[in-house]
């Protein structure tokens, strides 16, 4: 059995209660920070372990905290990002259902590194029924002295509130969430200045992942350099990865970083195989907005090591032969699964969610879902294809924030690995159409 960290309590009957998390053990993190650390102390701790955002990008958490101005005499902000709105991605809310207090006394030490004395919770608005578990959670953490004035007879003080959005993806942008949280449209906001200067209501602000500060008090308990030494490489410490598609065990899975791919796909221990012992097509392993890898560039990179579950083995190549750990939403295609159809699926999904405010997203989006329509629909040119392409390219690096890159890259990716599929849809419509599930590979 792989090392479980975050989900080491989760079978614990009653784990997501107060009572129960904290005769295991729990909020031990906050009372060794509290009373024998400083808040730097506590930064150089999560520097140490290499800990990096969960939330996509994977910036490491230590030097994001690094950046906060403390020289300013304004209120600093812990924002934890519960919006998880990304197709694929579907481990926060688990964490938050089943050991809400995992993430409070995550935040507890976070809000005291930063030296914040007020934390939001922003929630996908659609996990309603995540609000109420957070808000039970926290009026215990409240009554028992964890939270509210001079916690545990210290001069540190901390509030906590839930604040759910209204179902806007962009919303899990940062700056966009700063935005909202502030009352306003969600638009994202151009940096710099970055949030931990100039963050939520004009004050330093620090916005993280739930799993990310999920990770912290364990890292506390045992230490970053422990931390550190798990994992591989500059991939430390263990991940959530939420599993689904076509495999036979879909679920969130803790595993320490440095699995392989295969191993992930194929054992008993995770997806446990492809459904129906079908042929692997495909896999999106960090949620909608990375790159698709076909079956043999997932399994082994392109210089035929095997692919590793790290941010940095699953980036090897480039976007030409690699991809990104992202988010951890493992998307897995079996061989009957067409990718003209998926991808018409994600450029739906994007332009819809486009705030609208640069215009190679707000058009570029569209002009991708329109194009992905005609195609799937049998009234393709061959010429759209290299259109496709082309938009995306334009796309690509060119607005505020990287929701145009997240719309792009599924586009661009499923032409660059499957473009005989996209050509297959525009010569031959009346065969697409007869094949239920788009298994078009016998025919190419
Ligand atoms: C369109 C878009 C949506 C995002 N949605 C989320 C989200 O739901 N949750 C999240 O933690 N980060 C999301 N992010 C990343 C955040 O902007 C930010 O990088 C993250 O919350 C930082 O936390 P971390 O450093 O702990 O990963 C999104 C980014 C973009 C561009």
């Amino acid at each position: 059995m792989g090392r479980k960290i975050l989900l080491e309590k989760i079978n614990i009957s009653g784990i997501e209660s107060f009572d129960i998390y904290r005769k295991s053990g729990g909020y031990s993190a906050v009372e060794k920070a509290l009373k024998t650390m400083t808040p730097v102390d506590v930064v150089e701790e999560v520097k140490k372990s290499g800990l990096r955002g969960r939330g996509g990008a994977g910036f490491p958490t230590g030097m994001k905290w690094g950046f906060i101005d403390r020289k300013s005499d304004k209120p600093h902000y812990l924002i934890c990002n519960a919006d998880e709105s990304e197709p694929g991605t579907f481990k926060d809310r688990y964490l938050m259902e089943h050991l809400p207090h995992l993430l409070i006394e995550g935040m507890i030490c976070s809000a005291f590194a930063l030296e914040a004395h007020t934390a939001y919770i922003y929630i996908r608005g659609e996990f309603k029924y995540l609000i109420g578990i957070l808000n039970n959670a926290l009026s215990e953490a409240y009554a028992n002295g964890f939270l509210g004035k001079n916690i545990l007879g210290t001069t540190f003080s901390l509030d906590i509130y839930v604040h759910p959005g209204a179902g806007a993806y962009i919303c899990g942008e940062e700056t966009a969430l700063i935005e909202s949280l502030e009352g306003k449209r969600g638009n994202p906001r151009l940096k710099p200045p970055f949030p931990a200067f100039v963050g939520l209501f004009g004050c330093p602000t620090v916005v993280n992942n739930v799993e990310t500060l999920a990770a912290i008090s364990p890292i506390l308990n045992m230490g970053g350099d422990f931390y550190s030494k798990l994992g591989n490489g500059k991939s430390t410490g263990t991940k959530l990865i939420s599993a689904c598609g076509n495999i036979n065990k879909p679920g969130v899975y803790e595993i320490e970083m440095g699995i392989t791919v295969e191993d992930f796909i194929y054992s008993e221990e995770y997806c446990g195989g492809i459904k129906g012992g079908k042929k692997l097509k495909a896999v999106i392993p960090g949620g909608s907005s990375v790159p698709v890898l076909p079956a043999d560039l997932i399994l082994k990179t392109a210089a035929g090591q095997p692919r590793l579950m790290t941010y940095e083995s699953l980036a090897e190549g480039g976007f030409e032969t690699g991809t990104m750990l992202g988010s951890g939403g493992f998307i897995v295609y079996d061989e009957d699964q067409c990718m003209v159809r998926n991808t018409l699926s994600f450029a739906r999904f994007y332009h819809h969610e486009s705030c609208g405010q640069c215009s190679p997203c707000r058009e570029g989006t569209g002009w991708q879902e329109r194009l992905l329509t005609r195609i799937e629909n049998g009234e393709g040119r061959l010429k759209d294809i290299d259109l496709l392409a082309d938009i995306s390219k334009h796309i690509e690096g060119n607005t505020i924030c990287p929701l145009g890159d997240a719309a792009a890259w599924p586009v661009s990716s499923a032409i660059r690995h499957f473009r005989k599929e996209f050509e297959f849809h525009i010569q031959f419509p009346e065969i697409v159409k007869n094949i239920r599930h788009g298994n078009i590979d016998k025919y190419l």
